[in-house]
């Protein structure tokens, strides 16, 4: 066969597959209904919700810079493109206000919309199909009492084919199954509840992963540790190879408060998720923490901080600057590490990692000031520096507070993540 049949007949069975797969999962609309009043909700039922929401970090996607919450229109960037999460405000025309609950719960436990068309998966539905049908009810009895927003999200813009709907279908059949999962009668209540948390609502895995070509978690290595808008989110099953293997104390504080006496903060794509977690009950975050404890792989220790050593032509320009603008928080002895108690960059994951990542977003974005959380703010340095002022930086962050090898020339990397932050 030459190179063309081939191709076309490739094709052709990609075209059966997605038709077959289409056909088997085929769901038609459900009829829209009169929006349910709020107050005809169960008061502990929209509190059961708020919590529910906050756990799923609803708000967080569904809510565009400076918009109102859940009126839709974050752009959620991923290699096929971007793609718009939408309005679930209890609006009419452009919201979920039509929506029965059990629509709601189709959409939550299989990724179709109220009329027939299948959602993407960047909606993390695959984590959401296991929750439990109180919480569903609860989600959805408190997001029918919010406010309604009339906003219509922006268009998609995806790459073909996968601007049209119908492939969903197929992935939906490798990807997803759907349902809530027994409980594991081997590990006691707060572990179960805890797994529920972290692979149901927290769909933690889909940050925390590797993703395949098709932007799929990979089978078998959940937790891995996965990027997600240009960090990288660290491996969550090697929590005790940290310069300070995290303790169960440590992490819930650092879930609650996205920080922790021995680690660095949470910033990027993890402050919000920390932000959520801090409205939840401390059970529901301690039961998470447990179960994340209970996936370590043994990774080996990381070897103790030690004295600077001899610094690369970058690093020592690197020095001049961190003395200039970083010192007065991150230097030894400083109000910050002393007064403050935050730990040295030695202990950061950031600063220990194997690409440079995370201290370049760090560099760049800071950590933004958030309420009356002063000990969590960072400038940003984005529009101080540029790209080899950075890599300098980073260069020397890493010599002298890291035992890991010195990472490459940093300056691409840094540029490429310019462009992409700004495209955000
Ligand atoms: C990681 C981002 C993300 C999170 C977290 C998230 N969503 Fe979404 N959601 C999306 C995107 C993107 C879409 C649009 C998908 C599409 O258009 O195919 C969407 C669509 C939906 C829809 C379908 C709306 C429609 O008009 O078809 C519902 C319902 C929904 N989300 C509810 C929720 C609830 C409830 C939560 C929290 C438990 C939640 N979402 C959390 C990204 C997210
Ligand atoms: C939207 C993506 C996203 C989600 C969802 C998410 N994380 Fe993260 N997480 C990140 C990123 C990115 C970082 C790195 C942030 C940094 O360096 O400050 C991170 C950092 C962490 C860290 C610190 C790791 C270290 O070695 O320093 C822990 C612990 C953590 N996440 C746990 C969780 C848990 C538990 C959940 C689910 C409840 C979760 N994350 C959900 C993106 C995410
Ligand atoms: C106003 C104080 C302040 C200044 C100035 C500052 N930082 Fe930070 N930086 C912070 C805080 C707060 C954190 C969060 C870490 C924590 O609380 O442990 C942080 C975190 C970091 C991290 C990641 C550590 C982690 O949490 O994993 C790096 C890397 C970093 N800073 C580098 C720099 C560099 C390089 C400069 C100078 C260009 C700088 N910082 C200037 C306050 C500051």
């Amino acid at each position: 066969m030459n190179r063309k049949r081939i191709w076309i007949g490739v094709t052709g069975a990609v075209m059966a597959a997605i038709a077959i797969a289409v056909a088997i999962l085929y769901e038609p609309a459900i009829a829209p209904v009169a929006p349910p009043a709020p107050d005809s909700f169960d008061a502990q039922l929209k509190r059961d919700g708020a919590r529910v929401v906050a756990l799923g970090d609803c708000v967080v996607c569904h809510t565009a810079k400076d918009g109102r919450p859940f009126a839709g229109g974050l752009p959620l960037v991923t290699p096929f493109g971007t793609i718009y999460a939408t309005n679930i405000t209890p609006d009419p025309q452009t919201g979920i206000g039509a929506w029965s609950e059990a629509a709601f719960a189709r959409a939550v436990r299989h990724g179709i919309s109220r009329d027939d068309h299948l959602l993407y998966p960047a909606f993390p539905y695959v984590h959401f199909t296991r929750m439990s049908d109180h919480d569903i009810a609860a989600a959805y009895a408190y997001l029918m009492s919010r406010e309604p927003v009339h906003a219509i999200a922006p268009a998609n813009r995806l790459i073909f084919p996968l601007n049209f709907r119908p492939p969903v279908a197929f992935w939906n059949l490798l990807f997803l199954r759907p349902g809530p999962r027994e409980a594991d009668a081997s590990h006691d209540a707060r572990w179960n509840r805890g797994k529920l948390l972290v692979d149901g609502l927290g769909h933690c895995a889909s940050c925390h992963s590797p993703l395949n070509a098709i932007g799929a978690e990979k089978a078998g290595h959940a937790f891995d540790g996965g990027i997600v808008d240009g960090w990288e989110a660290p491996p969550l099953n090697a929590l005790d190879g940290a310069a300070r293997p995290w303790t169960q104390a440590q992490l819930v504080t650092y879930l609650r408060t996205g920080r922790a006496s021995e680690h660095g903060a949470a910033a990027g794509p993890m402050l919000p998720v920390t932000r959520d977690l801090a409205t939840v009950p401390r059970e529901d975050v301690e039961a998470i923490a447990t179960y994340v404890l209970s996936l370590q792989k043994g990774a080996p220790r990381a070897v103790e901080p030690v004295a600077s050593r001899a610094a690369s032509p970058a690093a020592q320009r690197g020095a001049v600057l961190f003395n200039a603008s970083c010192a007065q928080c991150h230097g030894t002895g400083s109000p910050m590490q002393t007064i403050g108690e935050r730990p040295t960059l030695a202990f950061s994951t950031a600063v220990n990692a194997g690409t440079p990542r995370n201290a370049i977003q760090m560099i760049l974005n800071g950590i933004a000031w958030h309420g009356e959380d002063a000990a969590n703010y960072m400038p940003a340095f984005s529009g101080v520096y540029d790209d080899r002022q950075i890599a300098d930086l980073v260069a020397w962050v890493r010599g002298a507070w890291s035992t890991k090898p010195a990472w490459p020339d940093a300056e691409p990397l840094v540029a490429r993540l310019r462009k992409e932050n700004s495209a955000r």
